[in-house]
């Protein structure tokens, strides 16, 4: 939700805004703009679009600065138009702001500043930001207007309310750019001579890999020598710089077309990190005196998205390896429903970016229900880290396509790690059945090497059912959630209606969605479930459904005999084959969405991080 870059150094300031543009524009894509300041005003470039519009619109007005700020949008606060665009202005228009999050207060504030006379020209919640400076800068006297500027900065988030990041400049103090968290992210990152802020860490990794993560409520000053942190109460904090291992080259397409299929590609490399540092991670964790995981007897697991599915397959595994009750909640609904108290419960929040506010709404509470937290996440530093006593970590590197796809499998293999791990230490399961779960786990990123060679059957078989206007998918047990993310990941990309079902269920209503030709999508490896599969392939078809069966060599014959097509995905044990049967349907959504030549990477109307409730 909106992504923040801000450069400042010896160097023209401009191709490193539309540059880290580039990198954030997942985090929101319908306007973008920057701001510089070139001598002694502000020179503000914004355009409606995609970043690519900006940059046209960069290159014919050219501004030049060694201090800038830029942002990428996604609505909230008005729509998205030229005016609504990032920087916003005080009414001088030496003062600029960019911001990501939503002020809460903001109609209060805007009412008072325009009795006082301030002039609004957006929509926005951020442009009170802008005009609250400048007024608190006319009551504020200090030995330089550096410091006037970021005492009139503190005094503005002083009044703010909700959660917020935003960059500040003052064409007067082209020296400095300042940056405050409050519950939006924002890193900075430290180089040679010049300096960086950022929603994320790739918007600048091609120049410095050492980074800064802010606490809420930090401020933070930026000039080409450095950065100093303050606290609320305005006193510097020493903050240690962490050195990021994530390869610049994960964040970059490649040579693949999309990073969407980039991501799918990458999944037994993200898988084989995640588990690199699993057993040891999990032993640490579990062995936290503070957190005394090992008698847990009930966890609430609460995501969202693709992120919520994985949470529910989660839910089989701490079942049935952990012996503990489980339960999946939408991370936005468990905020709101009434949750009993108990003794030994955790609550586990599952996250690839960590600052998905309705995530961090659900721990919020388990927090004020005295549940302990553990966070699934694969961002270093973000919210959701902060706000849990324990952290596993997800090695994907950064995921740029907004439908995640190498979050997903490798938030699978990080519950079936910490289940088996769990039942191990509660004497849930013997030596002798953690061995045989830890090993099947471990060849795991090589068999799904192997499963990325349907590729090309899969990209065939689209060509079939591509322009279909329903397609459902069908799945049972640890399959059921994959089947829902299949229909996510598909209507997500390709904007054509999906649904996943249970396949017991499917007699209980939807079958009457079922047509001539209807393409339904039957997750069917050859377990215990096989022969009830076969029962839903042949009902589908009694009803005219084209059915394509995702099954393993096993069932292929079979499969054959009830289905109109087959994607053949390797055999796995039965709880890991969902990692499996999964990447045929990540390969299905990007085909069919490909040839119908939508936006793979940056779908309409959606955004990586969805920072508001
Ligand atoms: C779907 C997708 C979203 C996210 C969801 C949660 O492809 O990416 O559904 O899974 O918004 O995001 P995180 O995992 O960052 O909390």
């Amino acid at each position: 939700m909106c992504g923040i870059i801000g450069y400042i150094g010896s160097k023209n300031s401009v191709p490193f805004l539309i540059e880290g543009l580039k990198k954030l524009e997942y985090r929101g894509y319908d306007s973008a703009g920057i701001a510089v300041a070139e001598d002694g005003h502000i020179h503000r470039v914004r355009s409606v679009g995609k970043v690519a519009e900006l940059e046209k619109a960069a290159l014919l007005e050219a501004p030049r600065g060694n201090c800038g700020l830029g942002h990428t949008r996604w609505a909230t606060h008005g729509k998205p138009s030229q005016e609504n665009s990032h920087p916003h202005t005080d009414c001088s228009g030496d003062i600029v702001v960019v911001h990501n999050g939503i002020i809460e207060n903001y109609l209060p504030l805007k009412d008072k500043l325009q009795a006082l006379g301030h002039k609004f020209q957006s929509e926005t919640d951020t442009e009170v930001i802008a005009h609250l400076i400048e007024e608190n800068l006319q009551h504020i006297s200090a030995a330089s207007d550096e410091e006037r500027f970021f005492l009139a900065v503190m005094k503005t988030s002083d009044e703010l309310q909700g959660a917020f990041a935003y960059g500040a400049m003052w064409a007067k103090t082209p020296g400095q750019i300042i940056g405050v968290k409050n519950q939006s992210p924002l890193v900075v990152g430290l180089g040679e001579g010049e300096n960086f802020l950022a929603s994320d860490v790739p918007a600048f990794l091609k120049y410095t890999s050492k980074v800064l993560f802010l606490e809420d409520g930090q401020t933070v000053v930026l000039t080409p020598q450095g950065a100093k942190v303050y606290g609320m109460d305005g006193q510097e904090v020493k903050v240690k710089p962490v050195k990021i291992s994530w390869d610049q080259k994960t964040a970059e397409k490649g040579g693949y077309d999309h990073f969407m299929l980039k991501e799918i590609y990458d999944q037994p490399q993200a898988l084989e990190d995640t588990l690199r540092t699993a057993e040891a991670d999990f032993i640490r964790i579990l062995n936290l005196k503070t957190e005394d995981l090992r008698r847990i007897k009930n966890v609430y697991l609460v995501a969202c998205g693709t992120a919520y599915h994985a949470a529910l397959i989660g839910k089989y595994y701490l079942e049935n390896f952990a012996g503990v009750t489980a339960s999946v909640d939408l991370a936005s609904e468990f905020k709101y429903r009434t949750i009993p108290p108990a003794k030994d419960t955790l609550c586990i929040a599952v996250s690839q970016s960590g600052e998905t506010a309705d995530t961090l709404g659900a721990v919020k509470k388990a927090k004020e229900l005295g549940f302990k937290r553990l966070a699934i996440c694969n961002v270093l530093g973000s919210g959701l880290t902060r706000a849990c006593g324990s952290v596993f970590y997800t090695h994907c590197g950064p995921e740029i396509s907004v439908a995640s796809t190498k979050a997903f499998t490798s938030q699978i293999i990080s519950l079936y790690a910490l289940a088996i791990f769990l039942g191990q230490a509660s004497g849930n399961l013997s030596r002798g059945q953690f061995n045989t779960l830890y090993k099947e786990l471990m060849a795991l990123p090589k068999a799904v090497a192997d499963t990325l060679k349907i590729e090309y059957d899969v990209r065939h078989l689209t060509k079939k059912v591509y322009k279909a206007n329903r397609f459902i998918f069908l799945g049972r047990n640890v399959d059921y959630p994959v089947a829902l993310e299949g229909a996510l990941k598909l209507k997500e990309i390709s904007y054509s209606s999906a649904e996943g079902f249970a396949a017991g269920e499917i007699k209980h209503g939807p079958i009457s969605v079922i047509d001539k030709g209807t393409p339904v999508i039957v997750l069917m490896p050859k377990n215990h479930l096989f022969d009830k599969m076969l029962s839903a392939c042949q009902e589908c078809r009694a009803r005219g459904a084209f059915v394509i069966a995702v099954t393993t060599p096993q069932g292929q014959e079979e499969a054959a005999s009830v289905s109109d097509k087959q994607i053949i995905v390797p055999q796995a044990s039965e709880y890991l084959q969902p990692v499996l049967d999964v990447i045929s349907l990540q390969f299905f959504a990007y085909w069919v969405a490909k040839r119908l030549g939508r936006d793979i990477d940056q779908p309409r109307n959606l955004a990586k991080s969805v920072t508001v409730e």
